[in-house]
């Protein structure tokens, strides 16, 4: 496998590689890391940028002294390796103040201790020049019906968010939110659990143009739904502003495991998205490519890095495969075959009015339905190419 190169655009959570594996039932396997090393280990391995929760690098309650000290350090590392800071994030679900959520937890005060800590991290956000501002509602949810008014909910949701984004332009920060969706967990029904929940509240925003979404494959695949599929969605609203890269293996609890240590070939069609595009055109993902994994509890501190250099090369190995299985002539003749290319053609003609088309009996009455019935797609051989492509057999 070649080697990440900045024209990649990898970039890495903090929280991913410095998990410590602590889990509901366990203690950590791994020493916690310094940001510092993390900094310095993922810019050896290739990586381009780092993001993080103002809690990864500056432990909750430091003071504004320690604050301060600590940040100088962190930005030394990223001056020293030229690691730059692409995404911010705020963690509003550790502290036990935050158990009924942030945004909308039924306390007030909560809500209103939650959007000072998310607004100090967005004037960070813009200090370090990162261009996104990832909003995670990880504990805005509930475990029981009753426990929660669903309308105020959201309309506090929206009023948090709406709140934040009016912040950003003031401030005239270049900087946009993206939301992450997530069906369950921690919560046992978390707000905004899919990417189609997400786009619907963005679109009742205020400041919706500055509003969008940072999907994780691990999260649409607990809800059993496609992930390539989502991005798509997302990037006809123009609201793919972000990107969570991981692995899932079907409907189950948030593995976080490598990309394509999930459903594999599932990634591959993310990357033939994400990299060729649309077959006939539109809108396409320029942003970087950013991993939310967690190395395995079984990992020591080898295999942490041994697991971020597997995001990277799976990534690598998978774009090259894509650009052939777009490249091959065979290929390009099934799409056509298929009827791939001719979905992009608008169903009326330009300027056919509905009277017209009403009155068109070769849009109707002339039609031979049963050759319509017979059409052969050939969409299986298709899906053979692409898996042939994906596992490099062609
Ligand atoms: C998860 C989430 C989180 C968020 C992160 C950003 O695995 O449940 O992906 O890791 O991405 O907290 O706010
Ligand atoms: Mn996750
Ligand atoms: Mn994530
Ligand atoms: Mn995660």
């Amino acid at each position: 496998v070649r080697k990440p190169t900045p024209e990649d655009k990898f970039s890495f959570g903090l929280w991913t590689v410095g998990w410590s594996a602590r889990d509901q039932f366990g203690e950590a396997t791994r020493p916690d890391l310094d940001p510092v090393v993390s900094v310095h280990k993922l810019a050896e391995l290739g990586a381009s940028f780092v993001t993080f929760h103002d809690d990864d690098v500056v432990p909750f309650g430091s003071s504004a002294t320690e604050r301060d000290a600590i940040l100088a350090r962190f930005k030394d590392a990223l001056a020293e390796t030229g690691i730059k800071v692409e995404m911010v994030t705020t963690n509003t679900f550790t502290h036990p103040m935050f158990k009924d959520g942030a945004f909308t937890s039924n306390d007030r005060t909560v809500r209103r201790y939650a959007l000072r800590k998310i607004l100090r991290n967005v004037d960070l956000a813009a200090e370090l020049d990162a261009k996104t501002f990832v909003m995670w509602g990880g504990r805005e949810g509930a475990e029981y019906d009753a426990s929660k008014d669903l309308y105020a909910a959201h309309a506090r949701y929206a009023e948090g968010i709406d709140t934040v984004a009016g912040y950003i332009k003031s401030k005239g920060y270049d900087l946009k939110i993206a939301l992450e969706p997530k069906p369950n967990e921690p919560r046992g029904d978390i707000l905004l659990p899919t990417i189609g929940h997400a786009l619907a509240l963005i679109d009742r925003l205020e400041n919706s143009d500055i509003v969008g979404l940072n999907p994780e494959v691990g999260h649409e695949q607990m809800a059993g739904l496609n992930y390539t599929t989502g991005l798509a969605q997302a990037l006809w609203c123009e609201k793919l502003f972000h990107i969570d890269l991981n692995g899932q293996r079907s409907i189950k609890y948030d593995q976080d495991l490598v990309f394509g240590h999930g459903d594999l070939f599932s990634a591959f069609a993310t990357v033939d998205l994400l990299e060729n595009g649309f077959p006939s055109g539109g809108p396409k993902y320029t942003g970087p490519v950013h991993f939310d994994y967690k190395p395995s509890r079984t990992e020591g501190v080898e295999g942490v890095w041994e697991s971020a250099a597997a995001n990277m090369a799976t990534y690598i190995l998978l774009k090259e495969r894509a650009l052939a299985f777009r490249a091959d002539p065979e290929v390009q003749e099934v799409l056509a075959a298929a009827g791939v290319f001719d979905l992009a053609k608008p169903t009326l003609d330009e300027g056919e009015s509905l009277e017209s088309f009403l009155a068109n009996p070769a849009a109707y009455e002339d039609v031979d339905v049963d050759a319509l019935g017979a059409r052969e797609y050939h969409f299986v051989r298709l899906n053979q190419l692409a898996l042939e492509h994906a596992i490099g057999a062609r």
